[in-house]
């Protein structure tokens, strides 16, 4: 494993009530909600990159009258969170919903899936250089449809880059749909433009080294 903790015990902080972690799911998984409230009618696609136990789609999905439409992939390393999430897709009978262990930089993993109605880049941008993060959300124009909604998570605190964050998804034709006030977490969620771009993914490239916050704080990286 490349990363820098133990990413199964990392999941454990959703359950304790109270915690960032279970308040910040809330915020996600209403924006999640909500895009799935305004899908016109049809299968929606969805992806989530290093998708962890999947615990923000398939929360939302256990409950949404919708959920039989929603297709799409959830990308993990960890095996131990893949295999949670993939007992949690076969106890909901998501059908349409596959779960992928391996490295969610390549893009060759959404091929087959992209462009998304709904993008999920949550828990990523924290483990990630802030040119890494640039990047990724650049290749967003090619991962999320014209008119789907990218939802993405980014810890606050100096530098604080959620601000930097909003204006690159602007620039790659995105709208900005929700983002959260100055707090102890952030969270984001821009429409891609419907008259934007088509833009195809590349195959064979890498969007991201994913470091580990610990390691960056190590590090000092930027
Ligand atoms: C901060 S957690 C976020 C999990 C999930 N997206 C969430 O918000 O609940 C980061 C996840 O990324 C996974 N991960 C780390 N590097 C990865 C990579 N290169 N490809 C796919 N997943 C990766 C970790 O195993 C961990 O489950």
């Amino acid at each position: 494993m490349t990363t820098d903790q133990d990413w199964l015990a990392w999941h454990e902080r959703y359950d304790e009530p109270g915690s960032r972690l279970a308040r910040r799911l809330v915020v996600v998984q209403d924006r999640i909600t909500r895009a799935l409230d305004t899908a016109p009618p049809g299968q929606i696609r969805a992806l989530s990159m290093c998708a962890g136990q999947g615990r923000d789609l398939l929360g939302v999905l256990e409950r949404h009258a919708r959920r039989d439409d929603v297709t799409g992939v959830l990308v993990e390393l960890d095996a131990r969170n893949a295999d949670a999430a993939r007992q949690r897709v076969r106890e909901l009978g998501l059908s349409g919903i596959d779960v992928i262990t391996g490295d969610a930089a390549l893009t060759d993993h959404y091929l087959a899936y992209a462009p998304a109605d709904l993008v999920l880049a949550c828990g990523i941008f924290g483990n990630l250089s802030d040119a890494d993060v640039r990047r990724t959300v650049g290749f967003c124009e090619a991962l999320c449809a014209p008119g789907g909604t990218t939802v993405w998570t980014r810890h606050r605190g100096e530098p604080d880059l959620v601000p930097r964050i909003c204006d690159w998804f602007v620039q790659d034709g995105f709208e900005l749909e929700f983002v959260t006030d100055p707090g102890d977490f952030g969270v984001g969620a821009h429409r891609r433009r419907a008259d934007a771009e088509r833009r195809a993914l590349p195959p064979g490239e890498i969007m991201f080294t994913f470091i580990g916050y610990l390691t960056m704080a190590q590090r000092g990286c930027e």
